[in-house]
């Protein structure tokens, strides 16, 4: 099958071409999809798309002009493709549903202890010989409430760490997880969860029903010493809410993964670029806010997983057979 891969960066294409055999003729582009490349597609069978391509049904049907009848994502999250559009032209979607939940786990983890310990405060005391630890105070996980919002994979991977640091887990999902209930999480109200968790961490889709859960309602529902966690999708987040929430001090502190205008922004070096998003220069502003920039996947695991699955989905396809991860209309209905 004849395959461009785009936003090919050079821990993709390694981690591709480690599985690749010669089942598959693989051409990576570092150009994103959009409606300007999406003819770059043109004389190739499918595209292999990453979480900042734009899937969205125009450039769909560009694709679908030029000849593609099927997009594997290399990645969980199918918020950047419209599905619909993608059935009504008949080309056949995969995800790689699920490639080390402890990726993203142990990165929101990660997030949460160098915010509370001020571990880059700290690096830059040492760097200017500073070496007071006036600022530098931070809290015991263990024994305190962490609220997990979505035990799927990688919700439940992040439960168990915390589990593991002795914090009480409180957690929200439509679909309860017998095996976190199992091992110490309490199923409570999203409200519930709200009130009295002194760091929550969120690990659901983005959806209709769950574009900005996180708005200033929730956000005054918090304790005003929380901590937010948001490794999964920037939409969850109600980017303005949050930061008049921070302006007025009623957060503790926020660990950001992803970001509402990622797109554009994330992946690309912006080093000589005067940045014009106001909203997201402020959010950079604030010292109790860290930023990472949608990295939480990118370990040698995870990035050997996505490879693996990505190029099962194209086995299949070429044996003219569906793939067990193909999205089908439950997805769409979930949106
Ligand atoms: P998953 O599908 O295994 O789990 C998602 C869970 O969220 C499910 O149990 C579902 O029932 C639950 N959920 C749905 N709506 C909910 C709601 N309103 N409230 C509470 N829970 C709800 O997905 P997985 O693999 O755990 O991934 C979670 C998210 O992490 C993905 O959707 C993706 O957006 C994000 N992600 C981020 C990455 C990164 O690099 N930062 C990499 C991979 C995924």
């Amino acid at each position: 099958m004849k395959v461009l891969v785009y936003s090919a960066r050079p821990y993709d294409k390694r981690a591709l071409e480690d599985f690749i055999g010669n089942k598959h003729q693989l051409t990576f582009t570092d150009k994103k999809l959009a409606l300007q490349t999406a003819s770059m597609a043109s004389g190739y069978d499918a595209v292999a798309l990453f979480t900042s391509d734009d899937a969205s049904g125009p450039v769909l049907q560009k694709l679908s002009d030029v000849g593609i009848r099927f997009v594997a994502l290399r990645s969980a999250g199918h918020d950047h493709i419209d599905l619909k559009v993608a059935a009504q032209l008949g080309i056949q979607v995969a995800n790689v549903p699920a490639y080390s939940p402890y990726s993203v786990a142990e990165h929101a983890v990660a997030m949460l202890m160098a915010s509370n310990r001020k571990i880059i405060r700290g690096q830059k005391l040492i760097d200017a010989q500073d070496f007071r630890l006036d600022e530098l105070t931070g809290f015991d996980v263990h024994g305190k409430t962490v609220g997990v919002i979505g035990t799927g994979n990688i919700g439940l991977a992040f439960c168990k760490i915390m589990l593991g640091f002795g914090a009480k887990v409180l957690a929200t999902d439509p679909v309860e997880s017998e095996e976190a209930k199992g091992a110490g999480v309490k199923y409570v109200t999203f409200e519930q969860l709200l009130k009295t968790s002194d760091v929550i961490s969120i690990h659901c889709p983005l959806n209709n029903a769950t574009r900005y859960m996180f708005s200033a309602a929730q956000f005054s529902m918090m304790k005003p010493s929380a901590t937010l966690i948001n490794t999964s999708r920037g939409g969850l987040i109600n980017t303005k809410d949050l930061i008049e929430t921070l302006k007025r001090g009623k957060i503790g502190a926020v660990c950001l993964d992803v970001y509402e205008k990622e797109k554009g922004l994330f992946f690309n070096d912006l080093r000589n670029v005067m940045l014009t998003d106001a909203d997201f220069r402020q959010l950079r502003g604030f010292p109790n806010v860290l930023i990472t920039g949608h990295q939480g996947f990118l370990t040698r695991e995870a990035l050997t997983g996505i490879a693996r699955t990505t190029l099962q989905n194209l086995d299949h396809w070429q044996s003219q057979l569906q793939s067990p991860n193909e999205l089908t209309l439950m997805e769409m209905v979930q949106r």
